[in-house]
């Protein structure tokens, strides 16, 4: 994939900084009124039928997008997986409207997403409204950063199984052994379980289950099985199939703790979000929880196992940074801290795991030079903001450099998104990237297989190393 390796030809705003990060220049956006939207020209639009753009959306997001940058603009209108015309930007001061407008203006795309048959209409990610407030007021506590701190100590337990059993000297695919960690923490997380869950448990079954259930979603078909679902409440086909026995023991695990003694107690997320009530005191139904757990356990493992995954597959082929880091942890040096935190966000700016989010306004709205109409969906495209020429000279050269004495900017480095949909995991994400990180540069010397970039995949809503992100353990510490 060569659009990995190569800037596109993008053109550098006016005023590009000369540093290594710089700013966009201003452009209006917001809510306008009829006047206003009669008064401007609606986003260029790209010229290709639905179908074909939902496809080169679906499986090359990242040379998409980048060809429409390079021809359109900023700004452009598109047809994808939600309905009507959309349009998509990549202009910090777009997003900051966008995420700082009530949730009744600009309702995230999330609740028409892929996803919304996988997880339910109502779960913390899908849902919009009081809904979507209520369930997140009920999640926040346990993954506030305070809260973090608790599963400091199962994050580096659960890396340093892992760790130990890579092999030495044989190419192998790092993703899926992140997975494996943070499939572990956040199945301790929720279930309250210490460690990886014992073979002959439910928890057991259901880890086995949901490994399968994402190895079949890479498997061909999937693709089709994503796009015969989209816009249903309930799974069906293949993605049904696929779900059957991780719903079973889901259910089962929920029947037993609903009939556990200790159940008022426990700390575990299952526990809290059972116990929990409503306002009129209702509780969660079966269903709901159901619909909560799996949320957790899809949106919170793959994503921080892949974005790991990327940090090494940029790491081995940066040997200055590499050997900054490596150096800098095994000496316990005084920025030792500071590096592992600066090639995070680095990693992040230029392999996001999750390249899109978007928000459906509810009002007409200004995207700079240009106009939408109400109930327009809004693409903020992740990928393209962090690839400015103006914010960040040089995009496509990794540099944690950047980030030595400097934190990102709330509307210019979004792996989160940002406003009252952010990532509810993101202080967990980072958690568990720190330390496992850290581990990794303490203990191993790692290696590339290739010198060349691993390409990215588009697998649902996620990007990530087409081949996993393959590296050789060349020596243990
Ligand atoms: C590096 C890892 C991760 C990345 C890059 C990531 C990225 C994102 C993004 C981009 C969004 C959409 C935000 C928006 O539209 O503004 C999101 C939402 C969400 N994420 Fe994450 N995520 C990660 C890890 C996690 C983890 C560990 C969990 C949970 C344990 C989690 C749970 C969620 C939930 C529940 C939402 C929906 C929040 C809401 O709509 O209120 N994520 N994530």
């Amino acid at each position: 994939m060569s659009a990995v390796a190569e800037a596109p030809a993008g053109q550098p705003a006016p005023g590009a900084a000369s540093g290594l990060v710089g700013a966009a220049p201003p452009s209006p956006a917001g809510p306008i009124d009829d006047a206003e939207l009669a008064s401007l020209p609606r986003p260029p639009a790209i010229r290709l039928p639905r179908f074909a753009q939902v496809w080169w959306f679906g499986q090359r997001q990242w040379g998409f997008v980048f060809r429409n940058r390079e021809r359109y603009g900023e700004v452009w209108g598109a047809r994808g997986y939600v309905r009507g015309r959309a349009a998509v930007t990549c202009h910090p001061d777009h997003i900051r409207a966008l995420f700082k407008a009530s949730p009744e203006e600009a309702p995230t795309l999330a609740h028409e997403s892929p996803l919304r048959p996988v997880l339910g209409p109502d779960s913390v990610l899908t849902a919009i409204g009081p809904r979507h407030m209520r369930q997140r007021k009920l999640l926040l506590p346990p993954f506030h950063g305070e809260a973090i701190a608790r599963y400091e100590r199962m994050i580096a337990e659960a890396a340093e199984r892992e760790i130990a059993r890579w092999p030495v000297g044989r190419a192998f695919a790092l993703a899926p052994r992140m997975q494996a960690i943070t499939l572990d923490v956040i199945m301790g997380g929720i279930f309250g379980i210490g460690g990886r869950p014992r073979p002959g448990t439910l928890e057991h079954a259901l880890r086995v289950a949901i490994r399968q259930l994402l190895r079949g979603s890479t498997m061909p078909g999937a693709k089709l099985a994503e796009l015969m679902n989209l816009g249903h409440d309930e799974p069906f086909g293949l993605t049904r199939i696929g779900l059957a026995v991780p719903d079973r023991l889901v259910y089962r695990i929920i029947a037993r703790r609903r009939s556990d003694p200790e159940l008022a107690s426990r700390g575990d997320i299952l526990s809290l979000i059972m116990r929990a009530r409503t306002e009129d005191g209702a509780t969660l139904s079966d269903r709901e929880l159901r619909n909560e757990v799996m949320t957790l356990v899809l949106a919170g493992h793959e994503t921080t196992a892949n974005q790991l995954a990327w940090a090494w597959e940029r790491l081995v082929r940066n040997p200055d940074p590499h050997e900054r880091l490596v150096e800098a942890v095994r000496a316990e040096a005084e920025d030792a801290d500071e590096l592992v935190e600066a090639t995070l966000t680095e990693a992040m700016r230029s392999r996001p795991v999750i390249p899109m989010t978007g928000r459906r306004v509810a009002v007409p709205w200004r995207l700079g030079g240009y106009g939408v109409p109400a109930d327009t969906a809004i693409g903020i495209s992740i990928l393209l903001v962090h690839h400015r020429e103006d914010l960040y000279p040089e995009p496509f050269a990794f540099r944690p450099e950047r980030w030595l004495g400097r934190k990102p900017g709330t509307y210019e480095w979004l792996p989160f998104g940002g406003g009252t949909r952010r990532c509810l995991g993101a202080a967990l994400a980072m958690a568990e990237q720190r330390i496992v990180l850290r581990e990794i540069a303490r203990q191993l010397d790692l290696v590339a297989t290739t010198p060349r970039p691993e390409g990215p995949k588009h697998r649902n809503v996620t990007m990530i190393p087409a081949r996993g992100g393959r590296v050789i353990v060349r020596a243990r510490h």
